[in-house]
């Protein structure tokens, strides 16, 4: 018996790992399920976004820089952006948990229903902690793991999939994202930074992500992909352990740009195109759909140009395609769940569409999530 014991025991373990899954107490009666018991799909169940109130036009930018309404229109877009004013409160976290208030509020739950918080921005309140950590405290949510996404522009849907990925595990039923950025602050509003200043806004989206017994509704699928090699390409690496902080005060060097974010745009732009048409097929065909079943496709508001040329390419109607960067500029992890919740408030997603979210940004990073709502 001991023999077989020994020879046997690796599989006892593992019947034993697959058989029992923990899952969180507040949602189990008992404090295990089968795993085979346990086949999800997750849904979005509520939608919020906030963005401070002090509109930032173009011709305003062209007061304090050598930039024009024209060029930027021409080359983004973009009319005006909003900023955080200094004194009103706000923070990429204040933004994030007010984003949050709200869709929390429309999924129908109490916040201490939430089991997850996930935080996607690249400009967190704090080096460290996280802003997820931050956002919880600010909901008054005790207890629930919180951590921060960081995956700029597409952070939204590296969120959104990790979010899935717990549910259909039946680890977690309710996923609070949030993504947020204050740009505004760690801007170059000079003409030597006019190249990425112009583009970028403050602002903050989130959206409850819940299970879903109908699995041939909700998310569907979600493709992540990255390029590190591109890492530089748009970046800002001043305040990193490369330099720790007595090396940066003893240069005291107000010439060092390595402070504020560095955008080769013209690579950007070329990759995006790609990645953004290639992503969205690969979800397409994940899921046998067709470009012209599309109800609903949401970019990544990076700039209205790239927006139009997926347009095209797929063959979409204005209807189609949703853009807002006109209003708010580029919000990177804010701008998916900002402009998602904006159409769904505008009406222009419904119950049964299939609705695409895309991304591509600084990373290299891009991916795409297909929904059924
Ligand atoms: N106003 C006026 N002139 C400007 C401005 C400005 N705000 N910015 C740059 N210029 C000038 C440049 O100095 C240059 O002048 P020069 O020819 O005399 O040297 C000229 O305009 C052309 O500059 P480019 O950088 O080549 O302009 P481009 O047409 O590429 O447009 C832009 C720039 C809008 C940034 C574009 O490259 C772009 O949108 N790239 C992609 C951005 C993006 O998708 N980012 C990803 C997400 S962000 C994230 O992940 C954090």
């Amino acid at each position: 018996m001991a023999e077989w014991f020994k020879a046997h025991a690796w599989k006892v373990c593992i019947l034993e790992m697959e058989s029992r899954v923990r899952i969180p107490s507040s949602l189990q009666k008992n404090s295990y399920i089968n795993k085979n018991q346990i086949m999800y799909n997750s849904k979005i169940s509520g939608l919020g976004m906030y963005v401070p109130e002090n509109v930032v036009t173009n011709d305003d930018l062209s007061k304090i820089m050598d930039t024009s309404n024209e060029w930027i229109i021409e080359r983004t877009g973009i009319r005006e952006r909003r900023h955080i004013k200094k004194g009103d409160g706000n923070s990429t976290v204040v933004m994030g948990v007010k984003a949050a208030k709200i869709a929390i509020d429309r999924a129908g739950i109490h916040k201490d229903e939430i089991d997850l918080i996930l935080f996607a921005t690249l400009s967190p309140d704090f080096y460290f902690p996280g802003s997820g950590v931050l956002a919880q405290d600010q909901l008054e949510i005790p207890n629930c793991p919180a951590m921060d996404i960081r995956n700029q522009c597409s952070g939204f849907i590296y969120a959104i999939s990790t979010a899935d990925q717990f549910i259909k595990t039946g680890m977690y039923k309710n996923i609070l994202v949030i993504g947020s950025e204050n740009h505004s602050g760690g801007l170059d509003f000079t003409t030597r930074g006019r190249g990425v200043s112009v583009i970028f806004g403050d602002g903050a989206g989130a959206a409850v992500v819940t299970r879903e017994d109908n699995l041939s509704k909700g998310i569907l699928s979600s493709h992540l992909h990255s390029e590190g090699k591109y890492a530089e390409e748009l970046s800002l690496i001043g305040p990193s352990t490369n330099r720790w902080v007595p090396e940066i005060l003893e240069a005291n060097d107000p010439d060092d740009i390595s402070y504020y974010p560095y955008m080769n745009g013209q690579l950007v732009f070329k990759n995006a195109v790609v990645r953004f048409s290639e992503v969205i097929m690969e979800g397409l065909n994940k899921n046998n759909l067709q470009p012209d079943q599309i109800d609903m496709l949401i970019p990544h508001q990076a700039n209205l140009r790239i927006s139009q040329f997926v347009q095209k390419k797929f063959g979409l109607s204005d209807d189609q395609v949703y853009n807002n960067i006109q209003k708010y500029g580029n919000t990177t992890a804010g701008s998916i769940p900002i402009a998602l919740t904006e159409a769904w408030e505008e009406g222009k997603i419904n119950s049964g569409d299939i609705v695409v979210l895309a991304a591509f940004g600084s990373g290299f990073t891009w991916g795409s999530s297909i929904i059924k709502w």
